[in-house]
């Protein structure tokens, strides 16, 4: 059953910024990754679907209630966590959990502990004095207080340090074998291919590629590394990429090179490579990293999670 829609969803906030006919579905029990970079349309999305805006057309439903008229009753089955963290001022960590156990009807105190724990949260001081950090663990375990069936988790990982990256995309794991559905927007390559069933790449507010995590793990191109004996001939075979329609540079580093190359062009590579001094050429396995560098190849902007 599909437990998150979104259906040629358009905010237009004009000079190409915003989202654009944006459609995708999360069935339940699926981890739906939406993967792009900073700017992309992710949180915009988000913020349609969890109702805090209405569509300009097309139409976002959580358990097949129109977010924007109908979110009080999806909302108790809903645990959001924002990409952008406010907080009450004034209040301990521990007051504001008391504040929002109430608010969700949150009473299974030894799930709260286990949460609380699992995060490694200290909630005696005050929010407003948290470190970013500490901010961030507390609106993690805020937004599984009563423990809910559809976890929607914009840019979840960010602001937490490494451990606590790890042990997030444990608990992701661990809440989908307990069947939950979640969508997890990200700009990190690693935590969506750890975690997720499906995956969407948003560039420039157009979904440019959706796809089943595991027929990309089975279908991706081959990777070659390349080494030039010589920096001319390096720039010359970046420089002669851009109009060949077989194989794609992906990666630079040194003098050498990263290609993608699918299986049936690989006879045109290497008739291509006969042309140029190439001292090294060695196979590697392609990432969810180097398929979505093809769509961000001409992407300035794209640095973040490089
Ligand atoms: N309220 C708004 N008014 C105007 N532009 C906005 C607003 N919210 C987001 N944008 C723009 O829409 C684009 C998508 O933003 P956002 O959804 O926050 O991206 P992401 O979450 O993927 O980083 C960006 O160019 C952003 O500047
Ligand atoms: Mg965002």
């Amino acid at each position: 059953m599909k437990e998150i829609e979104v259906e040629n969803l358009t905010k237009d906030y004009g000079h190409n910024r915003g989202v654009f006919d944006v459609s995708f579905t999360v069935n339940q029990g699926e981890v739906f990754g939406f993967l792009g970079p900073n700017g992309a349309g992710k949180s915009t999305t988000i913020r349609h679907l969890m109702g805090f805006s209405r569509p300009q057309s097309g139409h976002t439903r959580i358990l097949g209630k129109e977010s924007f008229n109908r979110y009080t009753e999806f909302m108790p089955k809903v645990g959001y966590l924002p990409g952008e963290i406010a907080l009450p001022a004034g209040l301990t960590g521990y007051e504001f959990l008391d504040m929002m156990k109430k608010m969700k009807r949150a009473t299974d105190e030894k799930y709260i502990k286990y949460l609380i724990d699992a995060f490694e949260l200290d909630p005696s001081g005050e929010t407003k004095r948290m470190s970013l950090g500490v901010k961030r663990k507390l609106a993690v375990v805020v937004a599984f207080l009563n423990d809910p069936d559809i976890l929607i988790l914009d840019e979840p990982t960010s602001g937490l340090d490494l451990k606590m990256q790890q042990r997030f995309i444990e608990f992701v794991k661990e809440e989908k074998k307990r069947g939950k559905t979640i969508l997890l927007s990200s700009h990190i390559f690693g935590e969506v291919d750890a975690t997720c069933d499906r995956i969407a790449i948003i560039k420039d507010g157009r979904i440019v590629s959706e796809f089943v995590a595991d027929d990309l793990k089975h279908k991706r191109d081959k990777i070659y590394r390349l080494k030039f004996y010589n920096a001319a001939d390096k720039a010359k075979f970046i420089a002669e990429d851009a109009d060949n329609t077989h194989y794609k540079v992906i990666g630079k580093d040194g003098d050498a090179v990263r290609i993608a190359v699918n299986d049936k062009d690989v006879n045109y590579l290497i008739s291509d490579l006969a042309e140029y001094g190439i001292s090294d050429f060695t196979h590697e396995k392609e990432t969810l990293e180097d398929y979505f560098m093809k769509y961000y190849k001409e992407d300035k902007n794209f640095g973040g999670a490089l």
